[in-house]
């Protein structure tokens, strides 16, 4: 039996995370859910980020966490999300921040003329280090004199685990590009260790091509040429941004899903997407995303079948099933709820095994 630690999380993420571990359970496999109440409520009502003990206990005894998403109104400064999410991130050492970017119906992308074929992206966003680091500090705050710093970390060992996988992906896959995106013509140090570990890396994988690119000039490519890309490798800031970027290239946050991965060990599972405070409560977050994250953790926890299963299932539900109010400007309306596209995944899922 293999555990799973659900985090649902803030605003919609118990709204999809719900309907996500309905779907996972329909498989029968030998998962077992256990429910976490952690987020801006539990915070806000007693204090608690994550109990002591827990990273140790996901570590030990948990396969993955399955995650909705964090973040508050009631909570500005997001300290908590920091506490949960970054944490897990960060202690969990779950160095590939895995999210895949793929156009599962033509009239899913705003880009004229472009169809399936031209889009199929995968990032590996580095998530361990970075600007993410969290090191830095602000020194006489409040004040004209004000200086504030956030240091950028890079590491030899960092960078090259995260191209390493990308590259590995790359030819496990059958694709054949791995593009770097850095900004190395201005962070001589810190992003010429990038591009130095890229080359190297990309030396031990001759069938492949590598390409390295300034981030700028590929946020704009993207939107020109999507086709001319297939694994893109990235830092964590730029992996942030960039993401945002490939999930409205192909349907927006509602179906964009994502893995926060250490291989061989317990890993996190989510959509990219956060907490929508503006749609919580109202049966209009896409459940998509969060379907489409059980699908990649059920890859990872050695289950490929009923992964694929399920990829085909969300393909079709967008073909020709109900759609939540964020795909109706692509697809058409009426617009349903997140329960009804829901139900009809699952009702799909049966009618596929
Ligand atoms: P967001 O992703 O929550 O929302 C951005 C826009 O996309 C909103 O208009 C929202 O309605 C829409 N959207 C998002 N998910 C959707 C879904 N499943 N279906 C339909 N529409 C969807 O980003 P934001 O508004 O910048 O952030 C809100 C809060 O979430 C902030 O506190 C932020 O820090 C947090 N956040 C958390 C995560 C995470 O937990 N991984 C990720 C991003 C943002
Ligand atoms: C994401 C989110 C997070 C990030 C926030 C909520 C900390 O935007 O998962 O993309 O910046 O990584
Ligand atoms: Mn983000």
């Amino acid at each position: 039996m293999q555990r799973i630690a659900v985090i649902p999380g803030d605003g919609i993420g118990p709204e999809v995370a719900r309907i996500g571990v309905r779907i996972l359970e329909s498989f029968g496999l030998p998962l077992r859910f256990e429910w976490f109440d952690f987020g801006a409520e539990r915070y806000l009502r007693d204090g608690t980020i994550l109990p002591p003990g827990f990273m140790e206990t996901l570590r030990k005894e948990f396969a993955a966490v399955y995650f909705g998403a964090v973040g508050d109104p009631r909570v500005p400064g997001n300290e908590h999300a920091k506490g949960i999410l970054l944490a897990m991130r960060f202690e969990l050492d779950l160095y590939i921040n895995l999210r895949p970017c793929l156009l599962f119906d033509d009239r899913l992308t705003p880009l004229k003329g472009k169809r399936r074929a031209d889009l199929r992206l995968t990032f590996f966003r580095e998530n361990t280090e970075g600007l993410y680091a969290g090191i830095g500090g602000v020194f006489r705050q409040g004040t004209a004199d004000e200086i504030a710093q956030e240091v950028e970390i890079n590491t030899r060992r960092g960078v090259e685990r995260i191209c390493e996988a990308a590259f590995q992906y790359a030819g496990q896959r059958g694709l054949s590009r791995v593009c770097l995106a850095d900004k190395a013509n201005v962070l001589l140090f810190g992003h010429g260790l990038w591009r130095r570990v890229f080359a190297e890396v990309s030396a031990r994988h001759p069938a492949l091509q590598a390409k390295a690119m300034y981030v700028d000039a590929l946020a704009m490519d993207l939107i020109r040429q999507p086709e001319a890309y297939q694994v893109i490798v990235t830092n964590n800031l730029f992996g942030d941004i960039l993401t945002d970027l490939g999930a409205a290239l192909t349907g927006g946050l509602g179906i964009a899903a994502s893995g926060n991965i250490h291989p061989g060990r317990v890993s996190l599972f989510e959509p990219v997407h956060g907490s929508a405070p503006d749609i919580a409560g109202k049966g209009k977050a896409n459940p998509l995303a969060m379907a489409l994250s059980g699908a990649l953790m059920l890859e990872h926890l050695g289950h490929p079948r009923e992964a694929a299963l399920l990829e085909s299932a969300v393909e079709q539900q967008i073909e020709r099933g109900a759609r939540t109010p964020d795909l109706v400007p692509f697809l058409g309306g009426p617009a349903a709820t997140t329960e009804q596209v829901g139900e009809e995944l699952l009702a799909c899922l049966s009618s596929l095994r």
